[in-house]
């Protein structure tokens, strides 16, 4: 299927379901659901073409090699989409030759995942019970995920609209809390919502392998900075000290190149791969990676960039106006 019939049939079965503003909807006025789309347009591309050669996207994180950085964000729920939610997404992450990222699930859906052999990062919350974080991380690490971490993000619980959700069992968590947590695993270990350049450095301080500029998809707070407004100052702080992945409202490959070009390493897609699931099983998750890798390429090829690592914000043009 093509992107268009990916989404226009996703939307038709989440809508006839009334479902659909639950996975489109973020926190309190929506601003940020909305502005997270929107970002993108302050960019523009510069055409680059003599000498051009059609781009590789080829990329390796912690010593495994991915045809893509377009990866799957760590997602949860999704039940009611299919009965095996996490192995249809795994399967088709898989299939793309690319990382499957997975957020809250039971053990038999994170084995589901892992049976499957697709390269795991797995995400646990921060629980108020460091115990129960800690088995998840330890079962993560026993059943072969890559790399493991927290959504720290979350510390004050989601918010959808004006319904907060999993207040109570979260709980904000130090420097030296989450220090500890990064050494109960050999595994690198992940700090996903990051939105600044003090919890960057503190990354850094706590031996974090990796981290997710992101606002959770517009599930925090209300107003939240987008992920490439950050992204070049926390460059500054991680100059290559590990991977800096980042995903919130990424919808095509043009998006991604924005992110590559303001210092990302990778992009996570979160309702992009919901869509693609909603469609088409795990069919439609291949798809979706597949046709935003393809837009990537091509822009990466235009733009003269023969790889991801020749990739920087010189083919970028600031617009100062919205579309
Ligand atoms: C259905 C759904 C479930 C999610 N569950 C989790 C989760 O359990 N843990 C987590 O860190 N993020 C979770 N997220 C947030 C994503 O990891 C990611 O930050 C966000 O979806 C990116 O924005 P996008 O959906 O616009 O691509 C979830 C997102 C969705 C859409």
């Amino acid at each position: 299927m093509e992107y268009g019939e990916l989404i226009n049939k996703a939307e038709a079965n989440l809508r006839a379901k009334g479902t659909l503003e639950r996975y489109v909807r973020g926190v309190e006025t929506n601003f940020v659901g909305r502005f997270n789309l929107r970002y993108f347009e302050r960019y523009g591309f510069k055409f680059r073409m003599i000498d051009s050669q059609e781009a590789s996207t080829e990329t390796t994180f912690f010593g495994r090699k991915f045809k893509t950085p377009i990866l799957s964000a760590a997602l949860s729920g999704l039940t009611e989409i299919a009965e095996k939610p996490f192995r249809e997404i795994a399967l088709g992450v898989k299939n793309s030759d690319s990382m499957m990222w997975v957020g809250i699930a039971s053990a038999e859906h994170v084995k589901d995942v892992l049976e499957t052999g697709v390269p795991t990062v797995r995400i646990v919350k921060p629980f108020q019970d460091v115990d129960t974080m800690i088995q998840e991380l330890k079962e993560a690490e026993d059943g072969g995920a890559i790399a493991v971490g927290t959504d720290m993000d979350f510390f004050y619980g989601g918010k959808r609209g004006d319904v907060t959700f999993a207040p109570k069992a979260m709980a904000p968590k130090s420097l030296t809390e989450l220090r500890e947590l990064a050494n109960v695993t050999k595994l690198p270990f992940i700090l996903k919502g990051v939105l600044s350049t003090q919890d960057a450095e503190k990354a850094l301080e706590i031996g974090a392998r990796g981290i997710v500029v992101s606002n959770h998809g517009g599930a925090i707070i209300d107003h939240s900075a987008h992920p490439l407004v950050v992204l070049p100052e926390i460059m500054v702080v991680i100059v290559n000290q590990m991977p800096i992945f980042a995903d919130s409202g990424f919808r095509r490959g043009s998006d991604v190149m924005k992110a590559l070009a303001l210092g990302a390493d990778a992009v996570l897609v979160g309702r992009s791969l919901v869509m693609g699931l909603v469609a088409n099983g795990s069919q439609g998750v291949a798809e979706m990676i597949t046709i935003l890798t393809a837009e990537l390429k091509r822009i990466m090829s235009v733009t003269g960039c023969k790889n991801l690592g020749e990739i920087d914000d010189g083919i970028l043009v600031k617009r100062n106006f919205f579309i």
